[in-house]
């Protein structure tokens, strides 16, 4: 099976890597030369890259040329059209996804379907701009794509059951843990950043009213919840895909 990846920044190109590296044929496509020489770059040699994989004994030497072997980073959008499954990492502006999901639906065959990694947009708006929403889902992946485990797939009123089924399959055979969530076309965020940003807003009124500095809120929390990294950790952390 052949997965298409549609942004190749800090989601797309682990994406591309998580995919490749679970046997799936992967073309991951960007407007940016420079995005795609990154992303690949990232895939292969970055801190959760193939390559790590092997020194840490994760993957053996041949399981990791055979992953690289199934990864390509095109400059043509056009190559996106014979992949089954089409995953959208553009940046999060609603205008730029609808554009390209109109571009996806009219390039891929009726059969294809299309997901988004929006991290918080509505999911039936970008169903809306194709002639196929019983296929248009949310696959909402975390940062890093290689470590993180969340498959928050995010189905509108009209994504077809076989959609939601066959997106849940291979997000699990890509080692990750889907969980079925409704699209909410009012409010932005699905649950994973609802609750995420809910938190991160008490921990800044905390510093903002004097109470304690961001190094102590991330402290606290990680000192009492057992996380990596506290609540400004995780802001830092996300934006700059954890390198
Ligand atoms: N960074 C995170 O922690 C994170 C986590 C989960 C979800 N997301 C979501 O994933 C999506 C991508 O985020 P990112 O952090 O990877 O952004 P990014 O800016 O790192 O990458 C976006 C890529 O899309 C490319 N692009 C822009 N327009 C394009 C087009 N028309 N066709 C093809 N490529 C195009 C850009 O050149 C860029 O390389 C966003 O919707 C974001 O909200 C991000």
């Amino acid at each position: 099976m052949k997965i298409g990846v549609l942004g190749a920044g800090v989601m797309g190109g682990g994406i591309a890597q998580v995919c490749a590296s679970h046997g799936y044929e992967v073309v991951c496509h960007d407007i940016s030369a420079d995005a795609l020489a990154k992303g690949r770059d990232v895939a292969i040699s970055g801190r959760y890259g193939i390559e790590r994989g092997v020194e840490r004994a994760k993957l053996t030497r041949e399981q990791a040329d055979a992953a690289i072997a199934r990864m390509t980073f095109s400059a043509e959008f056009d190559d996106l059209a014979s992949a089954e499954l089409v995953i959208e990492a553009v940046p999060e502006r609603l205008d730029v996804k609808i554009r390209v999901f109109r571009d996806l639906d009219r390039a891929c065959p009726p059969s294809t379907i299309l997901a988004s990694n929006t991290s918080g947009l509505p999911i039936a708006a970008l169903a809306a701009a194709t002639d196929r929403p019983d296929r248009v889902i949310g696959w909402h992946w975390a940062s890093p794509a290689p470590v993180m485990r969340m498959a928050e797939i995010i189905t509108t009123v009209e994504t077809s059951d076989a959609t939601t089924e066959a997106v849940c399959e291979i997000a699990s055979a890509c080692g990750k843990n889907p969980v079925v969530v409704r699209d909410q076309p009012m409010a932005w965020g699905f649950v994973a950043n609802r609750v995420y940003f809910a938190m991160v807003a008490e921990a800044r009124r905390v510093v903002d009213e004097g109470v304690a500095t961001h190094e102590q809120v991330d402290q606290l929390m990680m000192d009492c919840f057992n996380w990596p990294a506290g609540p400004f950790g995780m802001v830092r952390g996300a934006g700059s895909g954890w390198s």
